[in-house]
């Protein structure tokens, strides 16, 4: 942890808020979201954040508009709002930006994902029209699914990334916007692994200009956003802030980032589960879980290469925390499944299903099957809200702003980032738990380990 720092000019003013352990910035003017990818997660998400502004609808599924924080002992009774212990952005103060490939501007882009009612969307028509998507970088050998004509030009990737640089400068200064946060919600891109041109900035860098293949797109947005000094989220698997290279500028520029793979559908219910069996000493012999889905995201992922890399993300998690090397007679010979079958009736509510053969006393079996009827951008939208308004906060935190990755964010992520070395948390309780303590600690708060004895005294 990065040691403590005592703010440059600590005027009460400013309202900037001490604690022993961090200095928090106040969260004055604007944030700028800027959000490659304007599919069904983006516009659902700005459009959620209007619809609420305008009073017509509740931030359902937020934790930092509709959560509390348990502060003290049980019978303090202190529980604030997240939003009032410490100071995030408010909605009033977020502006909005993207890139897509293609031309539609948000109301288009929401009307055709077809997620939010159209009396709704009706309601929202003149911010949601105001939003155009500036040119992005693309290249179809890394989605192979999608063509859109929207797209940059340039000699090569470095003057791609230049372009994008310029793109988040012009933001900065059209909107007025004081702090700017990066969120990926981009398509998944082909399955790609760590090489040696991800490791330093220098050989990154060469890269660029050489047009090395080993650099996607996704890859070229965090780039230039993490030059740029802004923080980066990543909500699709792809390996982009996942390498080295970034890690390092994150670090260099003060840039907080933290990824992969927003946390929906059945891998939340996985992680729901899981930890619940590992709990109560429940064996799992088989986990076989297949989905049907019909919106572009599908359609994307029904090509091979986008499949591979959802299905790492999506495989990773009960690994983790069934800890089979811990529990061999429980978790040892687990046959664990999944699947995405591209079916366009559905568009995005997505239909999960998940058998679960487990054992209990005596090595007895039982089965647990789950359908889950839900709606893939209506859980995400919220986790895009909670994720650039806590990356913002921990630019603004003294103690958070230097360390890369936000590790305390895993809560909503498939597959957390994590500095090398280290094994990500997937049981949603522990991330959960990790989050609140990290927002305690900030605030110079004691911890809570649920140990209560002292109730007893
Ligand atoms: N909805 C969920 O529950 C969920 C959960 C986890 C992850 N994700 C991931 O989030 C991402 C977005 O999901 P979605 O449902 O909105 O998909 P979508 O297909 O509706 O939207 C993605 C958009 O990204 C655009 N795009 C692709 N490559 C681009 C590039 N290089 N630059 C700019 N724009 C680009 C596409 O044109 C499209 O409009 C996907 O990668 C998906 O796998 C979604």
């Amino acid at each position: 942890m990065a040691t403590r720092q005592k703010s440059a000019n600590p005027s009460p003013k400013t309202e900037t808020r001490k604690s022993e352990n961090a200095t928090i910035q106040p969260a004055t003017g604007k944030l700028g979201i800027m959000i490659p990818g304007m599919g069904a997660v983006a516009t659902t998400f700005v459009a959620g954040v209007e619809a609420i502004r305008k009073g017509l609808a509740k931030p359902i599924g937020s934790l930092t508009q509709m959560g509390t924080i348990r502060l003290g002992k049980r019978t303090d009774h202190r529980s604030p709002k997240i939003k009032d212990f410490l100071p995030l952005a408010r909605l009033e103060d977020l502006v909005f930006t993207g890139w897509d490939i293609f031309e539609d501007d948000m109301y288009s882009a929401a009307s055709k994902a077809g997620v939010l009612e159209r009396e709704l969307l009706q309601q929202i028509k003149p911010f949601m029209s105001s939003i155009k998507p500036r040119k992005a970088v693309f290249d179809r050998n890394y989605v192979k699914r999608l063509d859109g004509r929207n797209v940059k030009k340039g000699k090569n990737k470095m003057e791609l990334a230049e372009q994008v640089r310029e793109d988040i400068r012009d933001f900065k200064k059209t909107s007025g916007a004081s702090r700017l946060v990066m969120i990926w919600c981009g398509s998944t891109e082909i399955f790609l692994q760590p090489t040696a041109v991800h490791a330093t900035v220098k050989s990154f860098e060469k890269g660029l200009t050489e047009n090395d293949e080993a650099i996607a797109p996704s890859m070229i947005y965090a780039y230039a956003s993490l030059m740029e000094g802004v923080p980066f989220a990543n909500g699709a698997p792809n390996l982009t802030a996942d390498i080295p290279v970034m890690l390092e500028l994150s670090r260099r520029n003060e840039a907080p980032i933290c990824g992969k793979d927003f946390k929906t559908g059945q891998t939340l219910m996985k992680t729901i589960l899981a930890p619940g069996f590992k709990a109560r000493l429940l064996g799992v012999s088989g986990w076989y879980s297949t989905n049907i889905l019909g919106n572009r995201d599908g359609e994307v992922l029904d090509d091979p290469g986008s499949f591979k890399t959802k299905e790492e993300s999506k495989l990773g998690v009960l690994d983790h925390i069934l800890q089979p090397a811990l529990y061999p007679d429980l978790y040892k010979n687990i046959f664990h499944k999944v699947g995405i079958n591209y079916y366009p009736p559905r568009g995005d509510n997505k239909e999960g299903w998940d058998n679960i053969d487990i054992f209990g006393w005596l090595g007895y079996p039982m089965q647990i099957k789950v359908d889950f009827l839900c709606r893939d951008s209506i859980l995400a939208a919220p986790i895009v809200l909670d994720l650039v308004t806590f990356l913002d906060l921990a630019q603004r935190t003294s103690e958070l702003r230097g360390l890369g990755i936000q590790e305390w964010l895993s809560f909503y992520f498939k597959s957390p980032m994590t500095v090398p070395g280290l094994y990500p948390e997937h049981d949603l309780f522990i991330q959960l738990m990790k989050l609140k303590n990290t927002l305690r600690h900030l605030k110079g708060e004691e911890l809570i380990t649920h140990l209560g004895l002292e109730y007893y005294d």
